[in-house]
């Protein structure tokens, strides 16, 4: 695509200029903004920049060690990569804790508290890179799967929580399918490019009620067969968003001759333009018994299976 590699060009050439050799400091969340921001700088800069990757024990099945082995020492690009494994410590903040948006700030407010402290341990920076893109500066974070210091920072006002003189937005007139089309033209593998919108909150949204490590394997194994078999089915592509989530209701059902008390799982697939709006995906019955029936025999803890047809509104495509 000669627009993107012109915009590739030209950007790498923008951000050589205006960084110098100054140090430049980006938070990676694994989303598709954050990874082709931090790849643009890499071409740019190469190691002036420091990716810090917070992993807060809330990210989809083996996510931090795809994020790890992207842009990690063993990965493709010239970088300094930090990941924090800070997992116990958003599972103790968030032990007790069920309230949506409580969970909510806890989270936003820990992830905050990781960076900084990794930004000190680095000293001060020149530059801070947000994956800001067009439809963020148009309407705040919505349909983002940004990380929390995003929704929160991006727009208008700047990061107070680190030392830096200048922020970098190299997305910033782009809109969602350009940022993808930089992304292949960079080389950043296709899953990671067509990543489904992850909320910064991760799995802690995902799961109604209090947040365990149990309850966050659950949700992770659960959704995992679920995006395995909607890419076996040829549907990745064509449905808006899609994921598992952990309802907080127990059941009672039968496994052999054994009463089962478990958890229920709440699929949720939708069409969307916007995420504004949302209608359910009408995923073929074969496929989602396919899923079902996977779920509740691969998945210990759970024996019952929801399929949620809620449109948005009155719904959010979120359940918290
Ligand atoms: P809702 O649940 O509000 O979600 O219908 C709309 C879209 O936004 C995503 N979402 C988030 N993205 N930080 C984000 O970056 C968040 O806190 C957040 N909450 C929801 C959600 O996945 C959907 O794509």
């Amino acid at each position: 695509d000669w627009k993107m590699s012109a915009f590739v060009e030209n950007s790498v050439k923008e951000i050589k200029e205006r960084v110098g050799d100054g140090k430049v400091l980006c938070a990676l969340s694994g989303g598709v903004d954050s990874s082709v921001a931090a790849v643009l700088l890499s071409k740019a800069v190469g190691k002036q920049l420091t990716c810090v990757f917070v992993d807060h024990g809330l990210l989809r099945k083996n996510e931090g060690d795809e994020v790890e082995a992207v842009f990690g020492p063993n990965g493709s690009y010239e970088l300094n990569f930090i990941r924090v494994n800070a997992q116990q410590r958003f599972y103790d903040k968030l032990a007790g804790v069920t309230e949506p948006e409580a969970k909510r700030k806890i989270i936003g407010e820990e992830f905050i508290r990781v960076f900084e402290e990794e930004a000190k341990k680095i000293g001060t920076v020149d530059y801070l890179v947000q994956g800001t893109i067009y439809p963020d500066v148009v309407e705040s974070g919505v349909g983002g799967e940004s990380v929390v210091i995003k929704s929160h920072h991006n727009v208008g006002g700047l990061p107070d929580y680190v030392d830096f003189k200048e922020i970098i937005e190299p997305l910033r007139n782009l809109f969602k399918d350009e940022v993808r089309k930089v992304g292949l033209e960079l080389g950043i593998p296709e899953r990671l490019v067509f990543r489904q919108p992850f909320p910064g909150p991760g799995l802690g949204i995902r799961i109604i009620g209090e947040v365990t490590a149990e309850k966050v394997k659950i949700v992770q194994d659960a959704d995992a067969i679920y995006r395995e078999e909607i890419a076996n089915a040829g549907l990745d592509k064509s449905i808006g968003q899609y994921f598992a989530a952990l309802t907080n209701m127990r059941s009672v059902g039968v496994m052999g001759d054994e009463r089962t008390y478990d958890y229920a799982i709440a699929l949720r697939a939708v069409d969307t333009t916007d995420f504004m709006t949302a209608e359910a995906s009408e995923i073929p019955w074969a496929v989602l018994q396919k899923v079902v029936s996977r779920i509740i025999n691969e998945v210990r803890g759970v024996n019952r299976v929801l399929y949620d047809i809620t449109s948005k509104p009155p719904g959010t495509i979120e359940l918290e």
